[in-house]
Protein backbone atom coordinates (compact mmCIF):
# COMPACT_ATOMS: atom_id res chain seq x y z
CA UNK A 1 0.00 0.00 0.00
CA UNK A 2 2.77 2.42 0.71
CA UNK A 3 4.61 1.60 -2.42
CA UNK A 4 1.64 2.45 -4.36
CA UNK A 5 0.85 5.28 -2.76
CA UNK A 6 4.03 6.95 -3.50
CA UNK A 7 4.60 5.67 -6.70
CA UNK A 8 0.85 7.54 -7.65
CA UNK A 9 1.60 10.69 -5.81
CA UNK A 10 5.24 10.77 -8.56
CA UNK A 11 3.67 10.20 -11.73
CA UNK A 12 2.92 13.78 -13.92
CA UNK A 13 -0.34 14.90 -13.49
CA UNK A 14 -1.17 12.79 -10.84
CA UNK A 15 -3.11 9.31 -11.08
CA UNK A 16 -5.07 9.77 -7.74
CA UNK A 17 -5.84 12.94 -5.56
CA UNK A 18 -5.29 15.66 -8.08
CA UNK A 19 -8.75 17.29 -7.09
CA UNK A 20 -10.45 18.30 -10.11
CA UNK A 21 -13.96 17.47 -10.88
CA UNK A 22 -16.23 17.20 -13.56
CA UNK A 23 -19.29 17.82 -13.18
CA UNK A 24 -22.25 17.07 -15.88
CA UNK A 25 -25.35 18.34 -15.46
CA UNK A 26 -28.56 18.28 -17.89
CA UNK A 27 -30.84 21.35 -17.44
CA UNK A 28 -33.71 22.41 -19.60
CA UNK A 29 -32.66 24.71 -22.42
CA UNK A 30 -34.53 27.83 -21.40
CA UNK A 31 -32.66 27.94 -18.33
CA UNK A 32 -29.12 27.59 -19.78
CA UNK A 33 -28.43 31.55 -20.22
CA UNK A 34 -29.89 31.60 -16.28
CA UNK A 35 -27.26 28.82 -14.74
CA UNK A 36 -24.62 29.86 -17.35
CA UNK A 37 -24.73 33.52 -15.36
CA UNK A 38 -25.28 32.11 -11.83
CA UNK A 39 -21.93 29.73 -12.40
CA UNK A 40 -19.78 32.67 -14.37
CA UNK A 41 -20.79 34.82 -10.95
CA UNK A 42 -19.75 31.76 -8.53
CA UNK A 43 -16.49 31.80 -10.06
CA UNK A 44 -16.29 29.27 -12.88
CA UNK A 45 -14.41 29.95 -15.86
CA UNK A 46 -15.02 27.59 -18.02
CA UNK A 47 -17.79 24.98 -19.17
CA UNK A 48 -18.82 22.88 -22.77
CA UNK A 49 -22.82 23.54 -23.74
CA UNK A 50 -23.86 20.68 -25.88
CA UNK A 51 -27.82 20.14 -26.90
CA UNK A 52 -28.91 16.99 -26.55
CA UNK A 53 -31.88 15.00 -26.10
CA UNK A 54 -32.65 12.30 -22.92
CA UNK A 55 -34.80 10.54 -20.65
CA UNK A 56 -35.27 10.75 -17.18
CA UNK A 57 -37.53 8.17 -15.08
CA UNK A 58 -40.51 9.18 -17.05
CA UNK A 59 -38.71 7.76 -20.25
CA UNK A 60 -40.35 11.14 -21.98
CA UNK A 61 -43.30 10.36 -22.04
CA UNK A 62 -45.40 12.52 -19.78
CA UNK A 63 -42.68 15.65 -20.03
CA UNK A 64 -43.94 19.14 -21.67
CA UNK A 65 -41.49 21.04 -23.99
CA UNK A 66 -42.36 23.99 -25.55
CA UNK A 67 -46.21 24.09 -24.47
CA UNK A 68 -47.14 20.70 -25.90
CA UNK A 69 -46.08 17.52 -24.25
CA UNK A 70 -43.55 16.05 -26.21
CA UNK A 71 -44.39 13.27 -28.68
CA UNK A 72 -41.36 10.88 -28.84
CA UNK A 73 -39.42 9.79 -26.01
CA UNK A 74 -36.59 11.67 -26.10
CA UNK A 75 -36.79 15.53 -24.83
CA UNK A 76 -34.36 18.12 -26.10
CA UNK A 77 -32.12 19.49 -22.59
CA UNK A 78 -28.91 20.97 -22.53
CA UNK A 79 -25.68 19.22 -21.04
CA UNK A 80 -22.83 21.22 -19.06
CA UNK A 81 -19.71 19.54 -18.74
CA UNK A 82 -17.69 21.57 -16.20
CA UNK A 83 -14.36 20.92 -14.93
CA UNK A 84 -13.41 22.71 -11.50
CA UNK A 85 -10.79 22.41 -8.41
CA UNK A 86 -13.12 19.81 -6.10
CA UNK A 87 -13.36 22.95 -3.52
CA UNK A 88 -15.78 24.34 -5.62
CA UNK A 89 -17.76 21.74 -6.71
CA UNK A 90 -20.77 22.05 -3.28
CA UNK A 91 -21.01 25.35 -4.55
CA UNK A 92 -21.44 24.70 -8.87
CA UNK A 93 -23.87 21.92 -7.51
CA UNK A 94 -25.94 23.81 -5.13
CA UNK A 95 -25.79 27.00 -8.10
CA UNK A 96 -26.96 24.56 -10.93
CA UNK A 97 -29.44 22.76 -8.13
CA UNK A 98 -30.83 26.20 -7.41
CA UNK A 99 -31.15 28.09 -10.91
CA UNK A 100 -32.22 25.36 -12.89
CA UNK A 101 -34.79 24.17 -10.32
CA UNK A 102 -38.97 24.56 -11.89
CA UNK A 103 -40.00 21.92 -9.49
CA UNK A 104 -41.55 20.07 -12.40
CA UNK A 105 -40.62 16.76 -13.92
CA UNK A 106 -37.60 17.05 -16.01
CA UNK A 107 -35.23 19.51 -14.42
CA UNK A 108 -32.58 17.77 -14.94
CA UNK A 109 -29.49 15.68 -13.51
CA UNK A 110 -26.10 16.34 -11.45
CA UNK A 111 -23.23 13.89 -11.64
CA UNK A 112 -19.95 14.36 -10.35
CA UNK A 113 -16.77 12.20 -11.48
CA UNK A 114 -13.02 12.44 -11.13
CA UNK A 115 -10.75 13.77 -13.63
CA UNK A 116 -7.40 12.35 -14.30
CA UNK A 117 -5.50 14.81 -15.89
CA UNK A 118 -6.22 19.04 -16.91
CA UNK A 119 -4.25 20.57 -19.44
CA UNK A 120 -3.95 24.58 -20.93
CA UNK A 121 -2.94 23.66 -24.15
CA UNK A 122 -1.32 27.23 -24.80
CA UNK A 123 0.81 27.20 -21.62
CA UNK A 124 0.82 23.87 -20.67
CA UNK A 125 -0.10 24.03 -17.04
CA UNK A 126 -1.51 21.09 -15.34
CA UNK A 127 -4.87 20.60 -13.34
CA UNK A 128 -5.83 23.30 -11.37
CA UNK A 129 -3.85 25.43 -12.91
CA UNK A 130 -5.43 24.13 -16.08
CA UNK A 131 -8.81 25.99 -15.21
N1 LIG B 1 -29.71 7.91 -15.10
C1 LIG B 1 -29.39 8.80 -16.03
N2 LIG B 1 -28.25 8.67 -16.73
C2 LIG B 1 -27.91 9.56 -17.67
N3 LIG B 1 -28.63 10.64 -17.98
C3 LIG B 1 -29.76 10.83 -17.30
C4 LIG B 1 -30.21 9.92 -16.30
N4 LIG B 1 -31.37 10.39 -15.82
C5 LIG B 1 -31.63 11.52 -16.48
N5 LIG B 1 -30.67 11.78 -17.39
C6 LIG B 1 -30.60 12.91 -18.31
O1 LIG B 1 -31.18 14.03 -17.66
C7 LIG B 1 -32.28 14.53 -18.39
C8 LIG B 1 -33.36 14.99 -17.45
O2 LIG B 1 -33.72 13.95 -16.61
P1 LIG B 1 -34.95 14.17 -15.63
O3 LIG B 1 -34.77 15.48 -14.96
O4 LIG B 1 -36.21 13.97 -16.36
O5 LIG B 1 -34.68 13.00 -14.57
P2 LIG B 1 -35.81 12.25 -13.71
O6 LIG B 1 -35.10 11.24 -12.90
O7 LIG B 1 -36.87 11.77 -14.64
O8 LIG B 1 -36.34 13.38 -12.75
P3 LIG B 1 -37.83 14.00 -12.77
O9 LIG B 1 -38.71 12.96 -12.14
O10 LIG B 1 -37.72 15.26 -11.97
O11 LIG B 1 -38.18 14.26 -14.20
C9 LIG B 1 -32.69 13.37 -19.29
O12 LIG B 1 -33.31 13.84 -20.48
C10 LIG B 1 -31.36 12.71 -19.58
O13 LIG B 1 -30.70 13.41 -20.62
MG1 LIG C 1 -37.94 13.01 -15.84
Amino acid sequence: MKFLHVHRAGLPGGVKGNNVKLIIATIKPFKLEEVREALTDAGVRGMMVTEIKGFGSQSGHTEIYRGAEYAVNFVPKIKLEIVVAASMVDQVIDTIATTAKTGKIGDGKIFVLDVQQAVRVRTGETNEDAI
